[in-house]
């Protein structure tokens, strides 16, 4: 009976504090459970066709790739989106030039060079929108794969670079360290690295479509 009083006086006590407006609390603790795994690069070594190996690499690296932590700041149209559910950005930002918001929005005006989770916004020191040659949202994991390997597109960037900056670079790695209230994305970036470089190393194929 004690038992059960002094639970009902916990449960109390933390709804009191979830009301006391303290979004942030629910927010970290919706973020820790929502986190997806990513299968090993080394996981993939039995594959013995090597194409086949390829694109599966390619597929599980994907759950990162396609995730709303990349996609809301690769967008087809001008303007990023936001959260889980992929939301238009409000305010209605849009691109400007070098992908840094117009005149009267720069990014930077709202976005420091760190998330700032009291207000629930996230930041960078690079913090832009991905340029529109780099824009994977709406397009098949196929077509997106076959952009980040073209030159013309990524970036001018090599396969190394690539590899690199998928597997070391700081905005890039914004994405496991989101700040209150937004899901990780999947695995780590180390992981994830791993798994692009194995990509390469098996042919960097693409997935049909
Ligand atoms: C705050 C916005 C932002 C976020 C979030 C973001 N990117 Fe980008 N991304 C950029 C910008 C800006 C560039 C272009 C400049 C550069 O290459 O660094 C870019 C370029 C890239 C490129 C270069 C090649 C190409 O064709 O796209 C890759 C690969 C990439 N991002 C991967 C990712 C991944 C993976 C994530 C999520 C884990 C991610 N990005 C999240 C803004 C972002
Ligand atoms: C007037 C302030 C303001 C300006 C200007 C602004 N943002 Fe934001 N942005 C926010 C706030 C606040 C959030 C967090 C909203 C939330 O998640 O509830 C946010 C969230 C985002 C997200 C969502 C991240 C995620 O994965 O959930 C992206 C992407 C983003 N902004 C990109 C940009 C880019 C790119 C620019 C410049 C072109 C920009 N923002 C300009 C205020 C601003």
């Amino acid at each position: 009976m004690k038992t059960t009083l002094l639970t009902i006086a916990i449960a109390m006590a933390c709804g009191a504090a979830v009301l006391a407006g303290s979004r942030f609390i629910e927010a970290e603790g919706a973020q820790a459970e929502a986190t997806v795994a990513l299968k090993p690069a080394s996981e993939f070594q039995d594959i013995q066709d090597k194409r086949t190996r390829s694109i599966a690499l390619f597929q599980e690296a994907g759950k990162v790739i396609q995730s709303p932590r990349c996609l809301n700041c690769h967008p087809v149209t001008d303007r990023p989106t936001q959260g889980d559910d992929m939301h238009l950005h409000e305010p209605p930002v849009q691109r400007g030039a070098g992908g840094m918001g117009g005149p009267a929005m720069r990014c930077f005006s709202c976005h420091g060079a760190a998330n700032f989770d009291p207000a629930k916004v996230p930041g960078n020191p690079r913090w832009m929108l991905a340029p529109a040659s780099m824009a994977w949202v709406g397009k098949s994991l196929g077509q997106i794969c076959a952009q980040i390997k073209d030159p013309a597109r990524n970036g001018g960037k090599s396969m190394d670079q690539l590899v690199e900056h998928m597997a070391r670079d700081e905005l890039v790695g914004w994405g496991w360290h989101p700040g209150a209230g937004r899901t990780p994305a999947p695995g780590t970036q180390e992981e994830f690295g791993a798994l692009i470089k194995a990509w390469t190393e098996s042919g960097a194929y693409c997935p049909k479509g």
